[in-house]
């Protein structure tokens, strides 16, 4: 099947071109992302493949439609990019990478909270400059603290399990409470006593309407002062402007975060010769408590083989009329 792969960079043209020689897809790179000026190039391909940050609303829908693609294929876990019900209306059928190794993104957000708390970005800076001096670095013992998990699906309790396993008190919140949580010792709370309770808190939800903002100036003023906050997530679940304030004020102790709301304009490209114009990420990087990665936690050998697997897969199926399990609908 022609397929035409889009945000493309050298590490997804090297796996899918690998993996594709047992499908025989006739793959299309292009490294623009899909959004309305690159819409065009995806006439007469029936399937188009995209990322995290390629916007398939309903006008870029409508042109692709009108260009015959019937199947979208994100190579992502989360698809709060796509606008579902223009997808249904236009007869276009979704897929994305439910399951990938959630060790991924989970171990990645440990990660980032051990640099955030005991400054080890700022240790690596130092001693290349032959500076060995400690002022400045003292984190805290996360034995014995408390960690909020927001969302207990595939990362949040890998991501749960871990943080146990430092010999943390691990609280969490989810709509839907999953046993597993409880079993490796975790307890369901309300939003506002994870809020209250927590040395440290980490997102692992998707990004819906009801979610948008959870991390908000509500929420942080209901926050122990020295929180470290933590979003692998999604962008869009932090109030950028609400996290500023509260790090200005010195309330908010440390943010890491893989994921920021305005990413699309600026991730997974070097921007290094360029002028920023987002002044709110620029705002972020200079507080000395704030790390931040362009959304690089799914990054491992074992994931990203299992997401270009997963898209070929899914293109096949799609091809040969069969159950499309990756297929996700609008609700309802
Ligand atoms: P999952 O679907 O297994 O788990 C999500 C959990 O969030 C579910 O248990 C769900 O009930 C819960 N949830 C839904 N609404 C909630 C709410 N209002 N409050 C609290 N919890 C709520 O998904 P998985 O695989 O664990 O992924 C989680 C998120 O991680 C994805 O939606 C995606 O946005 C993000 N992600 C980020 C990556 C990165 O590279 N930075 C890579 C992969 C995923």
């Amino acid at each position: 099947m022609k397929v035409a792969v889009f945000s493309a960079k050298r590490y997804d043209r090297a796996m899918l071109a690998e993996l594709n020689a047992a499908h025989r897809h006739a793959l299309t790179f292009q490294e623009a992302r899909l959004e309305p000026e690159t819409v065009a190039l995806a006439a007469g391909f029936p399937a188009v493949s995209i990322f995290v940050n390629d916007q398939l609303d309903a006008a870029v829908l409508e042109t692709l439609a009108a260009g015959g693609t019937r199947l979208v294929t994100t190579r992502s876990t989360g698809f709060n990019q796509i606008d579902l019900r223009a997808a249904a209306r236009l007869g276009i059928r979704v897929t994305r990478v439910a399951d990938y190794s959630p060790h991924s993104v989970a171990e990645f957000a440990v990660g980032l909270l051990l640099a955030l708390n005991r400054r080890i970005h700022k240790a690596y800076e130092r001693t290349r400059n032959g500076n060995f001096e400690l002022d400045g670095l003292m984190g805290f013992d996360l034995h014995g603290r408390t960690v909020g998990v927001i969302g207990t699906g595939k990362i949040g309790r890998v991501f749960a399990r871990i943080m146990a396993g430092f010999g943390c008190t691990v609280l969490g919140h989810d709509p839907f409470p999953h046993p597993d949580f409880e079993a490796l010792g975790g307890r369901y709370v309300g939003l506002d006593v994870l809020a209250r309770d927590s040395d440290v808190i980490s997102l692992h939800c998707p990004l819906m309407e009801s979610t948008r903002h959870v991390v908000n100036d509500a929420f942080l003023a209901l926050t122990r002062p020295g929180l470290l906050l933590v979003n692998t997530s999604r962008g869009g679940l932090v109030d950028t402007q609400a996290v500023i304030a509260a790090l200005k004020s010195r309330h908010l102790g440390g943010l890491a975060i893989d994921v920021y709301e305005q990413e699309a304009s600026l991730f997974f490209e070097d921007r290094s010769s360029d002028i920023i114009d987002d002044d709110l990420i620029q705002r972020l990087v200079s507080f000395p408590n704030v790390l931040l990665t362009g959304h690089q936690a799914f990054f491992t050998r074992e994931a990203f083989g299992t997401i270009c697997a997963t898209t070929l897969e899914s293109i096949t199926a799609f091809e040969r009329g069969q159950a499309l399990v990756n297929e996700v609908r609008a609700p309802g």
